[in-house]
């Protein structure tokens, strides 16, 4: 999805709300499904003791009748920790070309070695399943800058079935959203709209002065 100068998601005229919870979604689904779009990578943000750690992750996932959204870590590093706390997660994706941001947050659900995860586990390709067969953790301090992969990782050396190893760590971050926010930055003004949700079902739908 990319827009011209002076076309907005939306058509013409003026927008209607429902348009744009629906549109921010087809937006956060593409960021999933397409590897180019500017949505694939997202920031999440977790908080402990009142600071918040933010790193940046890529958006595997989008279920948008269920308003769910996922993605995939390391059991071992320390936003699980993090999770673990609070089981609560905010996201933030922005797309320059569809100028274009979007913020959720809400109460999460971790996957671990269950239907879900294997599922996900059997999309991930040989080459993304390195970096969870590794015996050092992630955040173990090194000795000196390496990848921290052996030769037989580095040189993708290893069967299908041996990468299986790396399940034991692989897990799948579920959010189930509870508020969204857009806003948009235009040269004639910017907009938002603020969204939230009941279970699965939009509860309260109003714009915001951005
Ligand atoms: C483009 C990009 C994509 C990334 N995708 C992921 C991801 O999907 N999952 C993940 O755990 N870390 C991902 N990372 C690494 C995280 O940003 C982070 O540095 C790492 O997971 C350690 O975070 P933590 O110490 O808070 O657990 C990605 C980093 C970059 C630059």
């Amino acid at each position: 999805m990319s827009l011209l100068q002076n076309e907005h998601p939306w058509g013409t005229g003026i927008p209607h709300i429902d348009d744009i919870e629906k549109i921010c979604w087809q937006m956060l689904h593409e960021g999933a499904t397409n590897r180019k779009s500017a949505m694939h990578q997202a920031v999440i943000g977790t908080s402990v003791d009142s600071i918040a750690y933010m790193r940046t992750v890529v958006l595997r996932r989008v279920d948008i009748d269920t308003r769910k959204i996922y993605l995939h870590t390391d059991k071992r590093s320390k936003k699980m920790q993090d999770l673990e706390q609070t089981m609560h997660m905010s996201w933030l994706v922005y797309d320059q070309s569809l100028r274009t941001q979007i913020r959720c947050s809400g109460a999460i659900i971790i996957h671990h070695m269950d239907d879900l995860c294997k599922e996900q586990w059997d999309h991930t390709g040989h080459h993304s399943r390195r970096y969870y067969m590794t015996d050092q953790p992630p955040s173990t301090e090194l000795d000196q800058t390496s990848t921290g992969l052996n030769e037989a990782l580095t040189a993708f050396d290893y069967t299908l079935e041996e990468s299986e190893a790396g399940f034991q760590h692989f897990v799948v971050v579920e959010t189930i959203i509870d508020w969204m926010e857009w806003y948009y930055t235009h040269s004639k003004g910017n907009r938002r709209a603020r969204f939230t949700y009941n279970e699965n079902d939009l509860s309260g739908s109003s714009w915001l002065m951005p």
